[in-house]
């Protein structure tokens, strides 16, 4: 996703803003530039592909004395990767930068004549009419909400006048946009992490907000052009965690992590091993009499919601749809009073999730998400929230955090099974002290010995396609395995439930075709061996991810990737961390960018 900064201070802009832009590569992007404040007015560089090409030539091209100015990384929407799409855009007397779409800007472009644009985007359109009105009104904040009023779509600018030197303006709606407060200068950025290094000091803008800052002063307007008061926060994060810490790969360093974030995870909404909620669901009463619970997300995210469908049914005995959040939110779902909604969301920022919160929240329907930012935007407009703590996630490709989802959707499904007595205490006590063993033994013990990933890898690695398959939430694990596996390693890959491939999609398996069979389920043991005899008779290479005492399954399987000897409710977050580790290894046999991959970003903040 588009990554925003803007800085005004007493240190060297150029250099704050491009160590900024380099913090925020790992949202994805395809292009990059920024516009600084020099003796001479505003000057612009631009550049295709990497912060490090504009660092070069922002090395020439700026004078080593300035104080302020925006940068960005671009992830294309409207036009394609280019110099010229290149944010910041802008005219003489205004450069901006931008986050988000403009769903209007063809029906705004018409006010000014087409041979006045020189690029393909939407936020070219933003900045002829903010010119525009600031020409007419000769007033910053003014013209700002001017443009806001014009505007449809998501939209986080950061925005500077050729005339109002040192100055930095900032406009939100829908895309996320923070102030940080320094002791050496004031920061705008769509993402903390962009100046965590020199302030964790922050203001959370909101939809409509209109911020003004100088080197030591931030005010903030709201539509009317109201001054509005100023909540200060403070971010619990630091620098060092955004660190490598000796990881080849964030994405290597995440996984490795998911032992202690979950046993932190676990900590928070657990006591005496019974499911505790209370930190953020004070009244057991939002439990009581539900109906349907509707699981809405996106990608990784919606897998979890597919394990998580599982699990309450299961052990809650409620049933749960799934639905991706873009088809959710235009479907007209049937709801009843008395149904829940479950979003989940690591970044809290994803636009369909947000969206699909929004109209259930207009429907009245109770809404409970599951999201890792703390006070992010899905969390904050949620009825209630309960936070993953799997910390910062830096990688693209997410890991920990789904472990850490699953983990959530698990405890919350004993609370849900306890509220209608489909379990007892002691039951779940015993889930729960079984389950913990994943976090303090399983997971360990997979991460101590990674050779079957990488010989697993060997084999995927010179293969263009691939298959998993699966039964009951194996099958659900087989769709995140196939996404990892796509996403890092730009194979294609399918996943597949076990007893569909036959109905078809078995025309495509040939000679060394490798079809990954998830098999952690016992009940299921006997089925899925017929299924892997059905493709190995037809030159597929199975590489099984098992239990230990999934025998019938290893002495067909060309490559084993067995879990430890664990207690069944832990294989299916033992076998999360597998595949995720199947994944990587491929991709870095592949030699693939697997902490930035290609095309991709870490929150899609537009629809
Ligand atoms: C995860 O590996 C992907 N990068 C992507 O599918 C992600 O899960 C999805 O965009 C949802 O993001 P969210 O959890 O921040 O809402």
């Amino acid at each position: 996703m588009c990554g925003i900064i803007g800085y005004t201070g007493n240190d060297n802009a150029k250099e704050i803003i491009i160590n900024s832009l380099s913090a925020l590569e790992y949202r994805g992007y395809d292009s990059a530039g920024m516009s600084l404040f020099t003796d001479n007015g505003i000057s612009t560089v631009k550049t295709q592909g990497r912060v490090s090409e504009l660092r070069k030539k922002a090395s020439v091209h700026f004078p080593e004395n300035t104080f302020c100015g925006i940068g960005h990384t671009r992830w294309a929407t409207h036009g394609k990767p280019s110099e010229t799409n290149a944010h910041p855009h802008g005219t003489d007397n205004v450069m901006i930068v931008h986050n988000g779409i403009i769903e209007n800007y063809k029906e705004l472009k018409k006010e000014f004549d087409d041979s006045l644009f020189y690029s393909d985007t939407d936020t070219e359109v933003i900045a002829k009419i903010l010119d525009k009105e600031y020409e007419e009104t000769h007033d910053p904040i003014k013209s700002i909400i001017n443009t806001h009023k014009r505007l449809k779509g998501s939209y986080a600018l950061g925005i500077i006048f050729s005339d109002i030197p040192g100055t930095v303006f900032a406009l939100r709606k829908d895309s996320p946009l923070l102030i940080g407060t320094g002791e050496n200068g004031m920061f705008i950025a769509s993402d903390i992490s962009a100046f965590l290094k020199h302030t964790n000091k922050y203001i959370r803008l909101e939809d409509g907000d209109t911020a003004m800052i100088t080197k030591d002063s931030v005010r903030i307007f709201d539509t009317d052009g109201n001054e509005k008061s100023v909540k200060h926060e403070t971010a619990q994060r630091n620098a060092d965690e955004i660190q490598k810490g000796g990881f080849s790969h964030f994405m290597l360093k995440e996984i490795f992590e998911e032992p202690d974030v979950m046993k932190d995870t676990f900590s928070s909404i657990t006591k005496d091993f019974l499911p505790d909620f209370s930190e953020t669901i004070s009244d057991d009463s939002f439990f009581a009499d539900i109906g349907t619970i509707h699981i809405v997300a996106c990608g990784t995210a919606l897998h979890a919601g597919l394990m998580g469908k599982y699990f309450i049914e299961k052990l809650a005995k409620t049933p749960v749809t799934t639905e991706t959040a873009g088809e959710f939110r235009y479907s007209e779902p049937i709801l009843r009073a008395n149904d829940m909604a479950i979003i989940i969301s690591q970044s809290g920022e994803t636009a369909d999730s947000l969206a699909a919160l929004r109209m259930l929240n207009e429907k009245n329907i109770r809404t409970l998400s599951v999201v890792n930012t703390q006070g992010s935007t899905i969390a904050e407009e949620s009825e209630k929230v309960i936070y993953t703590l799997a910390g910062r996630e830096i990688a693209v490709a997410s890991t920990k955090a789904f472990n850490v989802q699953c983990e959530v959707l698990f405890i919350l499904a004993l609370k849900i099974a306890l509220v209608k007595n489909t379990l007892t205490s002691d039951e779940t006590k015993n889930i729960l002290h079984s389950f913990s063993t994943v976090f303090s033994n399983s997971i360990p013990s997979i991460l101590k010995n990674t050779a079957p990933f990488e010989k697993a890898a060997k084999i995927l690695s010179e293969c263009n396609n691939a298959f998993f398959i699966g039964r009951g939430y194996d099958n659900y694990l087989g769709q995140e395995a196939s996404l990892k596996l796509k996403e890092i390693t730009y194979i294609h890959s399918e996943a597949y439930a076990a007893s569909e491939l036959k109905h078809g999609t078995i025309s495509l398996i040939e000679d060394g075709t490798p079809v990954i069979a998830i098999a952690t389920d016992k009940k299921f043991f006997e089925k899925m061996r017929s299924n892997i005899e059905e493709v190995k008779s037809r030159g597929a290479v199975i590489i099984s991810v098992c239990c230990e005492d999934a025998d019938i399954i290893k002495e067909i399987s060309d490559c084993v990737i067995t879990l430890p000897s664990e207690p069944s409710y832990c294989h299916p977050f033992s076998a999360a961390t597998a595949i995720q580790l199947l994944a990587y290894y491929t991709a870095l046999e592949m030699g693939r960018d697997i902490d930035k991959p290609r095309n991709l970003a870490k929150s899609v903040t537009v629809e």
